[in-house]
């Protein structure tokens, strides 16, 4: 995976650098970063992307070594860069336009039907990346940490050194881990560079696709957190054996996720038809695009047991979708919830409307609608299972 990062000292700087220099799309993001502070790269990323003016690679890296560079290809580079003599000062301009166009191109996203999407590995993640988006995320957010009684992680964590939070978003919860453990080094990786700039000085935010090669180093982490991913992950077994040779021995995983299926319970007077209707669409939808949306706990347990992880614990919890629980902090957790399900609704349908089989897009609208009044109705109890799944890398 290449990753850019905002601090050089990061742990997997620099590391396997030479896949995502080779595909294209890593590759073109570590042009991006050297310019853009919060998904940058260091400055010692830049080498592998430099085109030298030699044309003959090899023997380029053959005059640097024989001159008693240390570091290999990489330093190589840099030195290139410093000539003054051999072209290195157009190759360093060439770089810096190359960098401020595809910095731009991946800070601008990619645009459809109104809606911005992530363009870095673009058409990877199915939902939108705009503001519109991002308010639903952090409006879930609080709407799951009230139904999760405020608590950040479950796995007994014991003074965390290093954790990473996959597929962090807009960085919430990486900023307020990061905040609860001051001596943490949290990595954050989106496809989306959505984050904010101003966040703890142990937090680091980096673009990064968590389904490439993971560079950071093997038996790093003492905690990999992923919360809501399910309709991001389309090799949960692969995700979870690099999870797993990336966490210490004694290290957690948890995976906090919300079960798409959504359910309407027994006291509801609402039959909330269409809702249910729109789930089960919407999970058919996604199958055909490879992404399962059931995150239910007993996959989630046999996975996690799968790439070797043990004491595998599960925390099963509700969130309620609309103001109609008796407990006062569970009906806020609703209206948060019901927010961020109107606000995301046609988001979330959008890129996998064409995969609603025999539905035009007509009858989809009108579901939606149905669907929206549905919620909004006192006398519907929806919820959406909302699971959390810890297990420890055995010592
Ligand atoms: C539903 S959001 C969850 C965000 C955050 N974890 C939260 O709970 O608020 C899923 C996030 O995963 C990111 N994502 C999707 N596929 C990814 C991938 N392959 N690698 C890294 N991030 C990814 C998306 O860009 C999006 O921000």
């Amino acid at each position: 995976m290449g990753a850019q990062e905002t601090e050089s000292e990061s742990p997997h700087a620099g590391a396997g650098r030479t896949t995502g220099v080779q595909q294209g799309p890593s590759a073109d993001t570590q042009r991006a970063a050297a310019s853009v502070p919060e998904v940058g790269a260091s400055s010692a990323e830049a080498p592998p992307i430099v085109d030298s003016g030699n044309e003959n690679e090899d023997e380029r890296v053959q005059t640097s070594v024989s001159e008693g560079s240390p570091a290999g290809d990489e330093d190589l580079d840099v030195a290139t860069w410093d000539s003054q003599s051999d072209g290195g000062d157009s190759a360093y301009e060439e770089l810096q336009s190359q960098t401020a166009s595809v910095t731009s191109s991946i800070m601008a996203g990619h645009w459809e039907n109104g809606r911005r999407y992530h363009a870095y590995q673009s058409g990877q993640y199915l939902f939108p990346d705009d503001e519109q988006e991002q308010d639903r995320l952090d409006v879930k957010y609080a709407a799951i940490h009230l139904t999760y009684g405020n608590k950040l992680a479950f796995a007994p964590l014991n003074n965390p050194q290093h954790a990473l939070d996959v597929g962090t978003g807009t960085g919430i919860w990486a900023i307020d881990f990061a905040e609860e453990h001051p001596q943490c080094t949290v990595s954050a990786i989106d496809l989306s560079p959505i984050q904010p700039t101003w966040v703890p000085p142990n937090v680091k935010f980096e673009i990064d696709d968590c389904e490439q090669d993971w560079t950071w180093p093997i038996a790093h982490f003492d905690y990999v957190h992923l919360r809501t991913m399910a309709a991001a992950i389309r090799n949960w077994d692969r995700l979870f054996a690099q999870a797993y040779r990336h966490t210490r021995p004694g290290g957690y995983i948890e995976l906090q996720e919300m079960d798409y299926m959504g359910v309407i319970q027994s006291t509801s007077r609402n039959p909330g038809t269409a809702f249910i209707q729109w789930c089960t669409e919407q999970g058919k939808a996604a199958a055909k695009v490879g992404i399962n949306l059931r995150m239910i706990p007993n996959v989630m347990v046999e996975q996690l047991r799968r790439a070797g992880f043990v004491d595998v614990t599960v925390h099963e919890f509700r969130c309620p979708i609309g103001p109609w629980a008796a407990e006062k902090k569970m009906r806020d957790a609703g209206i948060l919830q019901l927010s961020a399900v109107l606000d995301g609704l046609e988001g979330l349908t959008l890129k996998l409307s064409r995969f609603y089989e025999g539905w035009t897009r007509q009858e989809l609208d009108v579901l939606l609608a149905k669907v929206r009044t549905e919620l909004k109705s006192k006398e519907c109890h929806a919820y959406w299972p909302v699971n959390v799944v810890y297990g420890r890398k055995p010592e």
